[in-house]
């Protein structure tokens, strides 16, 4: 009987991710400007201790049932054990998961699952060092597998590997799928997304998930096994015949999900982004911070939702890019 978090489009929102900086050690030439994003001022990063208030409000008077925290690039954040201790004490019974670069995870693991990390998923689109070197603008492939190494060994499961699909990265698709077979984590590509903060984007150079296909089956038999969780995850899954794994195509852009979409997101200032290509924002710090109780904040965030777009639009005539790159909104 919590009232959800519902929008125009008979769309429920179930799972939250949150944006803790804007901060990265990589420059993913997809996602952000060389020079990296400006900063957003300490004083306006939301505090763990309101993280947490927030994602209790989620779960417990707007039916979120997972929380993931996103970036930027979360380890860049000192408080992340923090961040993730306030939010499971305020939501005991929510899933706990981290989108991250890899870089450092190894060091930091143990703090984390210590604090109510249940999930992570990693960002890799080479194993080429030196493309990879080219593509995040930082020679830190050795760093990322060692990242991916100890989610393995601290016995996550499962460890997701998401590749953003590209003109440079296709040939390399066999190889990493070779690779992800032997490292024993679940890959999946994803269409890239006009959310590059170079504004290169186009429709016409975009390698979809067709292609990819075509590229993949020269080398693996797959089995197509549809969308395996729920109608709201965005990948749809193969089986490699011949092994025990899967690998997943996220076609956010040719067969986009957005009618199924059960996200809500907040951004590392503490505002509710209804939806990734959606630049209306609702701030909550004010109300956060003015001594609203947790009502009034819940009645905010619903409202914010209410109001979320059909989708990305992107097929629609005049369709504009958000003015936020990924690294800003956290993918
Ligand atoms: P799981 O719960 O593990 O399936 O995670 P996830 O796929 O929701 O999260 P992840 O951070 O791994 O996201 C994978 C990719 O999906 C992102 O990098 C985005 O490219 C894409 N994606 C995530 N959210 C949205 C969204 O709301 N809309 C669209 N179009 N794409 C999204
Ligand atoms: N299009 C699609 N996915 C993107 N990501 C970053 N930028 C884009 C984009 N323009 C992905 C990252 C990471 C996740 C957070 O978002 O690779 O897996
Ligand atoms: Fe950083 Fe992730 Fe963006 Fe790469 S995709 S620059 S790792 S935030």
């Amino acid at each position: 009987d919590t009232p959800a978090l519902l929008d125009r489009f008979g769309r429920t929102a179930r799972d939250l991710r949150i944006s803790i900086t804007e901060k990265c050690s990589l420059r993913c030439t997809y996602c952000m400007p060389e020079e990296g994003l400006p900063a957003v001022p300490r004083d306006v990063l939301l505090t763990p201790a309101e993280i947490g208030r927030l994602a209790g409000i989620a779960h417990h008077r707007l039916g979120v049932q997972e929380v993931r925290f996103t970036g930027g690039e979360p380890l860049m954040r000192a408080d992340l054990a923090a961040i993730l201790a306030a939010t499971r004490a305020a939501a005991p019974g929510m899933a706990i998961a981290l989108t991250t670069n890899g870089i450092g995870l190894d060091r930091r693991l143990a703090a984390l699952l210590e604090a109510g990390l249940d999930r992570v998923n990693i960002s890799l689109d080479t194993v080429d060092r030196e493309h990879f070197a080219r593509l995040t603008r930082r020679d830190r492939l050795p760093a990322v597998l060692d990242g991916i190494r100890a989610a393995r060994a601290a016995g996550l499961e499962p460890v997701k590997v998401n590749a953003v699909l590209m003109r440079e990265t296709l040939d390399g698709a066999g190889d990493l799928l070779a690779w992800a077979i032997e490292a024993g984590v679940h890959l999946r590509f994803i269409e890239q997304m006009p959310l590059d903060a170079d504004g290169v984007w186009s429709r016409e150079s975009l390698v979809g998930a067709a292609e990819l296909l075509e590229v993949l089956s020269a080398r693996f038999a797959l089995e197509p096994i549809g969308r395996p969780d729920d109608p709201s995850s965005p990948a749809e899954e193969w089986r490699v015949a011949g092994t025990s794994a899967t690998v997943g195509v996220i076609a956010s852009v040719t067969r986009s999900f957005c009618r199924d979409c059960d996200r809500t997101r907040l951004t590392a200032e503490g505002s509710v982004r209804s939806c990734l290509f959606g630049d209306d924002e609702t701030p909550l710090a004010p109300l956060l911070r003015g001594g609203a109780d947790d009502e009034a904040i819940a009645a905010a965030w619903r409202t914010a939702m209410w109001g979320k777009q059909a989708g990305h639009g992107m097929d629609a005539a005049g369709f504009t890019r958000p003015v936020r790159s990924m690294g800003a909104i956290g993918g």
